[in-house]
């Protein structure tokens, strides 16, 4: 592989302390050189949740080492990177500002170029960097923050088909965990209590699904199963298990028609295109999901493509390819851009060139 470029990704933007060396050859292939992750899944434990202040806080103990780290494990001097990426937004304002002021800083000091990253293309072109694939293609993005449908039409053009109007699909698993008085993160406690459960023992809603539109709810689900839960209260282990897995079931439903119904969709609006559908998030760790979506894009043949976990949560490597395809494609961004708690996918300012 020719060198091309090399970018140094920083990713801040919720409870992921990240940092991480990614190359992108003139033929657009990528590999990631190094990537370091530091979860604060500890200091939040006690809270039950992210509390922004701490993560913030830990963002600023952690990153000046973490970023050192990645630079050594990819064999680097940090002047040998030839761009500095960061995610500006959407998320936890503390944190992002922590990350970006951090690259832009390293960005002055060399002398190489900023690229102000919206954590959600970070996401939406990871299957890029893993897969190689070409534009369309159809992202699901699940996680503890959002829940969208997204068609990827090129680097900074995207069109949102759906969202969450409540919960996140991942908020909604945390939320039942704490319920069940299990631990954080939740997704994977629920998951786990879910494999000795009945399915069926309740019935449970399944919000919007019955409307012609691509958006998700979960905060009706979630209330549900705190009522089936104090109905059934004091609650044995049985039954703890058998929520799980009938809100597990639920769930896994709910994401199997919805995304069933955004691929007729993009076989309407893109006929020549080849289907695919490319989860991230870290809900994909979820196997029942995962395995209602592989039965849907199988029926409807289509492709499925699930990047390997650790890049389906947040890190960094995802962060420095997003700044590699803009980079490639001319683009970078101010000293002065400012850090966002809001910013969708698809607002007007993510072509290539955008404005701070
Ligand atoms: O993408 P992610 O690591 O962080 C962001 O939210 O950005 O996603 C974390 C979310 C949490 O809500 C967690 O409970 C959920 O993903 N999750 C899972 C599983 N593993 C993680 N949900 C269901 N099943 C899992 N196995
Ligand atoms: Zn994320």
């Amino acid at each position: 592989m020719s060198v091309g470029v090399r970018v140094l990704g920083i990713e801040t933007s919720c409870d992921e302390t990240a940092a991480a060396i990614v190359a992108r050859d003139a033929g657009g292939r990528g590999s990631i050189l190094s990537s370091i992750v530091r979860s604060q899944l500890e200091e939040h434990a006690p809270f039950g949740g992210v509390v922004p202040e701490l993560a913030a806080r830990a963002h600023v103990s952690h990153l000046d080492r973490i970023i050192a780290r990645a630079v050594a494990a990819a064999g680097l001097q940090l002047r040998e990177v030839d761009a500095i990426a960061a995610t500006a937004g959407p998320g936890l304002i503390g944190g992002v500002l922590v990350g970006l002021t951090t690259a832009k800083a390293l960005a002055a000091a060399l002398g190489k170029p900023l690229l102000a990253i919206n954590h959600l293309e970070a996401h939406a072109l990871t299957a890029r960097l893993t897969d190689g694939i070409g534009f369309p293609y159809l992202m699901l993005l699940v996680s503890g923050g959002h829940s969208q449908f997204v068609l990827v039409r090129g680097v900074g053009d995207y069109q949102r088909w759906g969202t969450t109007i409540d919960d996140a699909l991942g908020e909604a698993f945390d939320k039942v965990a704490k319920l069940l008085g299990l631990g954080v993160p939740g997704g994977p406690q629920v998951e786990r209590l879910a494999r000795g459960g009945d399915p069926h023992r309740f019935a449970l809603p399944r919000p919007l699904l019955n409307q012609d539109r691509l958006d998700f709810s979960f905060s009706g689900l979630k209330t549900a199963v705190r009522l089936a839960a104090e109905a059934a209260a004091p609650l044995s282990e049985k039954d703890a298990a058998d929520i799980a897995a009938s809100f597990q079931r639920t769930v896994a439903e709910i994401v199997s028609a919805r995304a069933r119904a955004a691929l007729v969709r993009l076989r309407a609006e893109l006929p020549d295109a080849i289907p695919r559908l490319v989860v991230a998030g870290g809900v994909a760790a979820n196997l029942e999901i995962a395995a209602a979506l592989r039965q849907v894009t199988a029926a409807a043949g289509a492709e499925l493509i699930v990047p390997p976990i650790p890049l389906c949560t947040d890190n960094g490597a995802m962060v420095a390819w997003a700044g590699a395809e803009r980079l490639g494609l001319g683009a970078g961004d101010g000293l002065d851009f400012s850090a966002r708690a809001r910013w969708p996918l698809d607002s007007a300012d993510m072509g290539i060139g955008h404005a701070a």
